[in-house]
């Protein structure tokens, strides 16, 4: 019996790359959307694993939608998956086209626009902050005097990722400022030029995550994973840790708004990642939900912790089998993201941790001699580790202490010598 094939919207990730790995091992044809770009940045044995492509363009999703569907009846195409943020709603689309599992694609809008998410949420009747929609200076004005949202707030792009572009801001000072940055935050495939921003309420209290896979419209969560953010104006996420048991009202809590977050973002079958923020009185609300697996390494972190093969699980959905996702290990994991002190030139780089026993998975992407940026975004992480072990405590304590054992030296002053113009300009 010929398997059916496998289709990849886009395949550059470490989790692409894990997922396409685990359908090949089974057998199956693996195909990749893809754009001529981001196929240059594919690795040798993807490529080599690949059994074909289609290059589109998914700044354009109607042509995209066309030319990945006709791709996948003529290689028989039984399953599409991504887990780029960017393309849930395309795969949704794709999937109702092609008559395979995936989610309702009349509501896959919702988990990649905030502004329909905002909407969604409320007549869903999830708790999440208060979102006010400005386009311009007046309505920012008017978002802000509402009392509804206050001070601080989060102003945020609608549509970006990694939290680009998203500033907590205290002051009215300050509006003005996030709005443009929000707004200069194009997502991965659009085209930018959106006036609109959100305005919303500050959510005080602990964030987490939790980690769901939907077969059937039925939900089974995988984890809670407790993240580390970055205090102030600009949040980056510089670290996960899984499982966490939250204590069962509060857990009752988290889950019902997550499975209502769910239902109102149209996922009947597939992966989500549902941001909570839990306030000190116990509290839940939803800052957003991705039609996906985590990023950020979350799937390594259930593998090692709760044996469980996500990726394994990921595709037995798409292909609308039964996924094994009973845990088979009572572990725990973290992963600590490495950032830069400064914006500046990387210099060097010491005592980066190697794989080895209870350290599963190191990544580095910053390149020596090359720019880095003063963290405001998930995409400025320098690099990432991942440590395992069977005490929450230890692996934290490891984490922490090999992430101190790193040395990132970055020079701030990149050109030494100024330009003979702007020597001038100085010295006016
Ligand atoms: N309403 C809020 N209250 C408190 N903190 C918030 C709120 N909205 C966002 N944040 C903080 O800003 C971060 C980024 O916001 P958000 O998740 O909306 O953006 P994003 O770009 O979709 O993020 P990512 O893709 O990294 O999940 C959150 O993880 C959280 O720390
Ligand atoms: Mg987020």
């Amino acid at each position: 019996m010929t398997l059916p094939g496998v289709l990849l919207l886009d395949a550059a990730s470490p989790d692409a790359g894990a997922l396409a790995t685990a359908a090949a091992a089974r057998g199956h044809q693996v195909h990749a959307a893809t754009t001529a770009a981001s196929y240059a940045d594919y690795g040798p044995e993807l490529k080599r694993l690949l059994a074909g492509r289609v290059v589109t363009a998914f700044t354009r999703p109607g042509r995209a939608l066309d030319e990945v569907a006709a791709y996948a009846r003529q290689h028989d195409v039984g399953a599409v998956l991504t887990v780029n943020e960017y393309l849930t709603e395309l795969a949704a689309h794709l999937c109702a086209e092609l008559g395979v599992p995936g989610n309702d694609p009349g509501r896959a809008r919702t988990a990649r626009d905030k502004a329909a998410m905002a909407e969604a949420f409320t007549a869903a009747r999830v708790h999440a902050p208060h979102t006010v929609l400005a386009r311009d200076d007046a309505e920012l004005r008017t978002a802000l005097a509402d009392p509804r949202v206050g001070f601080p707030c989060v102003i945020k792009p609608l549509s970006a990722a990694g939290s680009a572009g998203v500033t907590v801001v205290t002051a009215p000072g300050g509006a003005t400022e996030a709005a443009d940055t929000a707004r200069s935050a194009a997502g991965m495939y659009s085209r930018g030029g959106d006036p609109r921003v959100l305005v919303q309420a500050y959510a005080a209290g602990t964030e987490y995550s939790v980690e769901s896979l939907t077969q059937g419209s039925a939900t089974t969560h995988l984890a809670v994973t407790r993240k580390q953010v970055t205090g102030g104006a600009k949040r980056v996420e510089t670290g996960h840790s899984l499982p966490v048991f939250l204590p069962p009202a509060v857990e009752a809590a988290v889950y019902r708004e997550v499975e209502a977050a769910i239902g109102a973002a149209g996922i009947r079958n597939g992966a989500s990642h549902t941001e909570v923020i839990v306030g000190g009185d116990g509290r839940c609300v939803v800052i957003e939900i991705g039609a996906r697996l985590a990023a950020g390494q979350i799937g390594v972190l259930i593998q090692h912790s709760l044996g469980i093969d996500v990726w394994a699980a990921l595709l037995d959905v798409a292909l609308g089998h039964p996924p094994a996702i009973t845990p088979t290990a009572r572990g725990y994991a973290t992963v600590r993201f490495v950032t830069s002190p400064h914006a500046g030139r990387l210099v060097s780089l010491r005592g980066f941790p190697r794989t080895g026993p209870g350290v599963p998975f190191v990544r580095w992407r910053a390149a020596i001699g090359g720019l880095v940026h003063e963290p405001d975004a998930n995409g400025h992480r320098l690099g990432a580790f991942v440590v395992t072990g069977t005490e929450a405590a230890e692996v934290e304590e490891r984490a922490d202490a090999l992430l101190r054992g790193i040395r990132v030296e970055v020079d701030p002053h990149p050109n030494p010598r100024p330009a003979p113009d702007s020597l001038t300009r100085a010295n006016r």
